[in-house]
Parts: C-alpha cells; structure tokens; sequence
C-alpha cells in the first residue's frame, strides 16, 4: 500500500484478449510494469487478410495460461503475491474477451482477490498515466487503433468526455486496407510506415474528407487508394508503391492533426496526448512534437494499459464478479 512505510506495493495481475494479441502484465499500484507479456497472434490470421473471431478464441484458450505464467515469472512473483486481478470486459471480439475475462474469474476466485473489469479505450488512455514518466490530466487525448479513432476530452484518471470519432473506418483500419491494396502483410500499419519513409508525400493528392464537428471519416481515403491503384496498372504500381504509401499515410495524418488543432482550438487545452496502434507511426509522431506519445511499446495492445486503468477503477469482491461478462461495443 502506498505511504504504508516499508511494506510492499500492491501488484496488480492484468489480462487483456480483447482483438488477436494474449497479453498478461503484473504492475504496482504505483504504475510500475513489474511485468508486460505480449503473445500477438498476427501471424495466424494474416493469411485472411484480418482477424478471424473464432481462430483468434481458440488462440487465446491455448496461450492465456502460459502468458499469465511467464508474466509472474518475469516480474518473479508467484500467484500468491498478488493482491488484484484487472480484465478487459470490451469493446472487441465477444469470445476473445470471455477468455480472458473467465481466466480472471478463475485466479481471482482461486485466490479470493477483487477483479477489476477495464474498459479497452480507458486502457488505451490508461497507457500514459504508466511509470516512469506518467502523463497527469487534463488534457486532450487522441486514440486511434485498429478499432477506433477518438478524441477525448481527459478530465481526470477516470473521466474522459468523447468530443469526435469515426463515422466510419478507424484510422488503424485505414492504414490496414491500404496497405492491403499495396500488398503488404497484415496488419499493415507498421509497413506502411515503413514504406512510407522512402516515396513521396506530394507524389499524389488524396482527398481528406470533410465531416462536420470532430469526427473524422476514413472510408473515402481508401476508395480513393483503390482507384488510383488501378489506373496505374501492375507494373506502374509496383514502381510506384512507395509514392503512394507516403501520399496516403500524409492523408490520413493530415486529417488526425487537422482535427487535434480544432480541439485544441475549441476547448483551449494545449496539452495532448496520443495513444493507441497508430499512435506508433513515425509521421504522425513528427507532425505533433509537443504532444505527448504512449511509449512504443504501450501504443499496440497490452495488458499493462489495462492494469494501470484498473489502479482508478473500483474492484468488484467476490461474488459479485463471477455474473460479469463481455460488451463487443461501447
Ligand atoms: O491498438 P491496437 O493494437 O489494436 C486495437 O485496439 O485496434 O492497434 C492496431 C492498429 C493496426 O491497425 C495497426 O496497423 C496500427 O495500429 N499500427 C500502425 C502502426 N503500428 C501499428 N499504424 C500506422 N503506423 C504504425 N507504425
Ligand atoms: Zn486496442
């Protein structure tokens, strides 16, 4: 406990499944990651071109005890040092979160510890109030992942007011779906940015679309993508690819900066932050040099995220978590 002299901190055991990464981590009451196991399953799913449901439960099932293991092993606890069990209750895929979430269930009933449901996006905010340079609120937080591209107002630890999101694809999704119709792997984020790095950001103009408020819409960036994909025919394209992935990433970077300025504008809090997969995207990281980034590592899925939201949540006690199950969206 915190300012109990010199007793232990409390340790919190995490587990998050909620897309196609099995993570488990083991972090102080303070903020400290004692512990952050990523299993991504990214490989097995890449030959669909995206995320099959059940593949991914099946997955998870196999790998969340070893996960779990090797998180206490590498913060070199046992079970029974634990004071806390966190898990992600949604958004995501239905039966990848009951994994985790009957996981939780069974150590924290095992152990007779108190389980903290955690909200996905509040993890993904969660990720900068982590050790050893926690981000304090207020301020405004743009989350843009696989799944969701978000503006947040941050009030404090475990209030957030929703100011924009995506009225259609989310920023991760377009990165994904352009990097498909480049032939690169999936998910195509991280090569896309790679890519990027050698074409040209002018080569083309890809329209950034222009939705009322603070929403943002992604969808016909990609139709767009697509189009001009096919004008250029193989040989052109093959040629061209890096021009084009530097045109589309500027795009879709343009429209994610655009529309953190206006909130910046509109609610006059300059500080920023940013979280979330695509917070990851070098681009992206140069065009806001004073906001502040989720370290590398805690951009993409994670269960340290989950356990540092679960520090400001309050635990159900046994019984009352065993009735607890999943939402696929918010
Ligand atoms: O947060 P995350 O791991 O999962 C969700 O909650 O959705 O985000 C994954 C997303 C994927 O769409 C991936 O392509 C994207 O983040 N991503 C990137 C980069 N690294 C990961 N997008 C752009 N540039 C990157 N460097
Ligand atoms: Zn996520």
């Amino acid at each position: 406990m915190e300012g109990a002299g010199r007793a232990r901190p409390r340790l919190i055991l995490a587990l998050e499944t909620s897309c196609d990464e099995t993570a488990a981590a083991i972090v102080t009451d303070a903020g400290e990651i004692r512990a952050d196991v990523v299993a991504s399953q990214a490989d097995l799913h890449a030959r669909y071109g995206g995320v099959v449901p059940e593949i991914a439960s099946r997955r998870h099932l196999e790998l969340v005890t070893p996960v779990v293991r090797e998180a206490l092993a590498e913060a070199g606890v046992a079970l029974d040092d634990v004071d806390c069990v966190a898990v992600t209750q949604g958004p995501g895929l239905i039966g990848a979160l009951l994994v985790g979430i009957a996981a939780a269930k069974a150590i924290a009933w095992s152990r007779r510890l108190p389980l903290v449901p955690v909200d996905h996006l509040h993890g993904h905010v969660a990720s900068l109030y982590l050790q050893p340079e926690p981000l304090e609120p207020p301020f405004l937080c743009l989350l843009a992942s696989g799944g969701h591209t978000m503006l947040l107002d941050v009030r404090g630890h475990d209030e957030e007011r929703l100011l924009g999101t995506t009225l259609d694809d989310a920023a991760g999704e377009a990165f994904d779906k352009g990097a498909r119709l480049l032939g690169l792997g999936y998910p195509g984020g991280r090569e896309l940015d790679l890519l990027a790095r050698t074409g040209d950001p002018d080569a083309l103009q890809f329209p950034v679309a222009r939705v009322p408020g603070l929403d943002f819409s992604f969808s016909g960036l990609k139709t767009a993508l697509l189009y001009a994909t096919r004008e250029l025919g193989e040989a052109e394209l093959a040629a061209r690819r890096a021009d084009l992935a530097a045109s589309y990433q500027r795009a879709i970077i343009r429209a994610l900066v655009g529309r953190v300025r206006e909130a910046v504008e509109q609610t006059g809090e300059t500080r920023v932050a940013v979280v979330g997969g695509v917070a990851a995207n070098s681009e992206l990281r140069a065009a806001l040099p004073d906001a502040a980034f989720a370290p590398l590592a805690l951009c993409t899925d994670n269960a340290a995220m989950i356990a540092s939201a679960a520090r400001f949540a309050a635990p159900v006690s046994y019984p009352g978590y065993l009735g607890l199950d999943a939402y696929a969206s918010r």
